[in-house]
This record gives C-alpha cells, sequence and structure tokens, in this order.
C-alpha cells in the first residue's frame, strides 16, 4: 500500500495526516510534535478549529529542532465561510499562513459550502447565498500564486462537484467528505476517482469518542470488530486500513501519543479481499449532518437541502 497518493497537480498527498479539530489549546502543539516525530507528513487543520496559532507554534520548533523540513511535510488548511466571498479569499489564506507560520499550503479548501456574513458567527441567520463559481475563481488565483500549492473542496455532494468541475479551469485536486465504514460514499468516491479528484477521509473513526450521540459507532460495529479479532488489530486500525484500501487518505485526530501511533501502525498488513467485501453489509449512517446549518426561515430548511438529498 502506497504510502501516499498522487494528486491531479502531481504532488503527492500522505496517506495518513493528523486531524485537529476540537484538538485543545495547549494539547494540540505536543500533539502534532509527537506526531511528525512518529512519522505523520500531514497535518490537516482550519481557522475553524481556533488552534492555527499553537500549531503554528509547534511546526515552528519542529523545522528549529532540525526534525522535519517544511517540504517534508504536507500541510492543509480550508477558507471558512466568513471568507467566502471572492474579495476576502485571500485574506482567508494570508490569516492562515501568519497563524502556522508558513509561507505556503500544500492544499487549501473551501472548508464548506457555507457562506455567512464576514466577522459574524456562522449561524443560520448570519447565513448568505454561496456563489461557488466566484470562489472558486478566487481559490484559482491563490493556486496561480504558488501560495496554495493545491486547491480543493470539503462537503461538497455528487452534485457540488459535477457543477464545480464543469466550470473550474483549475480542477479541485482533492474532495474531504466524511467517509468511514459505516458511511461509506460509494458514490462520491466512484464520482471523484473517475474525474480525477482524491477523496480525502474525514472522521475516519466515525469521530469515535464523540459524547452522547446514540447513532451507532465504527469502533463499535459488529463486523468491524470480528474483522480487527481475525487480523490481532484494534477496531480503529481497521477502520483507517479499509479507507486506505477504499483509495482515500485519512485523517484521524488524536492527542493521545500512543492513539497517534496506533493510527499510524496500519502499513504493513491489509485487510484481504474476502473481509473486505464484509464491509459492504454495513448499514450506512452518516455522523457529521450539520443540522447546525438549518433553521426553517434560513438558507438550508432542511439537513437534505444542505447535503443536496445525498444523506
Ligand atoms: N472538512 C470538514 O468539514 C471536517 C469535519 C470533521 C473533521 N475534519 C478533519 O478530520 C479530522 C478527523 O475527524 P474527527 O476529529 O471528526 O474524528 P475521528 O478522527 O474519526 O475521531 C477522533 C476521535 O477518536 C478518538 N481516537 C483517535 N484515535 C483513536 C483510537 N485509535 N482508538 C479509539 N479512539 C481514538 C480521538 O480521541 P483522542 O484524541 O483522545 O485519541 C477523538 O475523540 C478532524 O480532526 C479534522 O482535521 C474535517
Amino acid at each position: 500500500m502506497a504510502e501516499s497518493f498522487v494528486l491531479n497537480t502531481g504532488a503527492r498527498i500522505p496517506s495518513v495526516g493528523l486531524g485537529t479539530s476540537q484538538a485543545e489549546p495547549g494539547v494540540v502543539g505536543k500533539a502534532i510534535y509527537a506526531a511528525v516525530k512518529v512519522g505523520y507528513r500531514h497535518i490537516d487543520c482550519a481557522p475553524a478549529y481556533h488552534n492555527e496559532k499553537e500549531i503554528g507554534m509547534a511546526l515552528k520548533k519542529l523545522f528549529e529542532d532540525g526534525v522535519v523540513k517544511r517540504e517534508d511535510l504536507f500541510i492543509t488548511s480550508k477558507l471558512w465561510s466568513g471568507n467566502q466571498a471572492p474579495e476576502d479569499v485571500l485574506e482567508g489564506l494570508e490569516t492562515t499562513l501568519e497563524d502556522l507560520q508558513l509561507d505556503y499550503l500544500d492544499l487549501f479548501l473551501i472548508h464548506a459550502p457555507l457562506r455567512s456574513k464576514k466577522g459574524a458567527t456562522p449561524t443560520p441567520e448570519n447565513f448568505l447565498p454561496i456563489d461557488i463559481p466566484a470562489t472558486w475563481g478566487a481559490m484559482e488565483k491563490l493556486y496561480n500564486s504558488g501560495k496554495a500549492r493545491a486547491i480543493g473542496v470539503s462537503n461538497f455532494s455528487c452534485k457540488k462537484m459535477e457543477d464545480l468541475l464543469a466550470i473550474a479551469r483549475v480542477p479541485p485536486a482533492v474532495n474531504q467528505v466524511e467517509s468511514h465504514p459505516i458511511w461509506q460514499q460509494i458514490k462520491l468516491r466512484e464520482l471523484c476517482q473517475s474525474k480525477g479528484v482524491h477523496l480525502s477521509a474525514y472522521s475516519p473513526l466515525g469521530k469515535a469518542r464523540s459524547p452522547g450521540s446514540e447513532r451507532p459507532t465504527v469502533l463499535s460495529n459488529p463486523i468491524v470488530i470480528s474483522v480487527a479479532e481475525k487480523l490481532q488489530r484494534t477496531p480503529a486500525q481497521v477502520a483507517l486500513r479499509w479507507g486506505l484500501q477504499m483509495g482515500q487518505s485519512i485523517i484521524p485526530k488524536s492527542t493521545n501519543e500512543a492513539r497517534i501511533k496506533e493510527n499510524l501502525n496500519i502499513f504493513d498488513w491489509s485487510i484481504p479481499e474476502d473481509l473486505m467485501a464484509k464491509f459492504s453489509e454495513i448499514q450506512q449512517v452518516k455522523m457529521l449532518r450539520a443540522e447546525f446549518v438549518v433553521h426553517p426561515q434560513g438558507i438550508f430548511k432542511t439537513v437534505e437541502d444542505f447535503w443536496d438529498g445525498e444523506i
């Protein structure tokens, strides 16, 4: 199994990255340092996670301590909803670069097909109609400037991907979406693969420790558990390995050193074909439904509106 996938830009994206959402201040910097030391080369960031400054300090220390060079790392970040107006896109990237203490990103994504008033809390009363072609035009300029070495999208449905591909002069390199054994994204992955767009899987453990959810979880799924038992691996490793074998990069989040190592230990073994086939029996449930965007008088009246019915 390759430890990276080739993007349509010709660059390689490491197949495992460290997620940083809900990685708390005071903890995330140590997690980044530990992850890079044990071999992670991809970090998934976003201004919406409110921790890019601390990540920037950890990256600086990694470079100063000679653990890695900038060119050895693949850093992803994202454009949040308040900077979606075309004239605000460059500022979104520059703020992130300043916080991360970097000159360029390896990948810059439109975080979600969601636009809110600049500087306002992204709640339904502050949402504005989105003009994806206009935002994408501004993203293309960043790509041409070299400050974002690849550009892409996140949380885009099949419909939004097709609409974007129809107008893009620079096609998106990546669509970063939820994907794991209980939300497999079969249709979207096939579409992306057929168009040369790499699918990167967020929440690849199905947000393993989300408290209070009554939905089924990836790590308690009987098929995931039985495959893990047969292969003498943990359910988390099986879920992650499944993602790699489906051809997607994965960005599990952990701030725990033992789990950071566990999540990278998925390269010297594989899930055999007969066990991979078992995953098609798993009932599909979307974890991240984005209920926060819904309002009866708002732009998205139901979650189906936001996901173009693909939920
Ligand atoms: N583009 C988007 O809209 C979007 C949306 C969601 C997420 N993301 C990105 O994807 C990353 C990953 O997604 P996620 O954070 O939602 O969920 P996830 O990676 O599926 O799950 C993270 C949770 O699993 C726990 N965990 C990690 N390794 C484990 C293991 N080996 N065994 C048991 N539990 C384990 C973590 O706790 P500990 O830290 O305590 O280990 C954390 O609570 C995010 O951090 C973010 O970078 C992007």
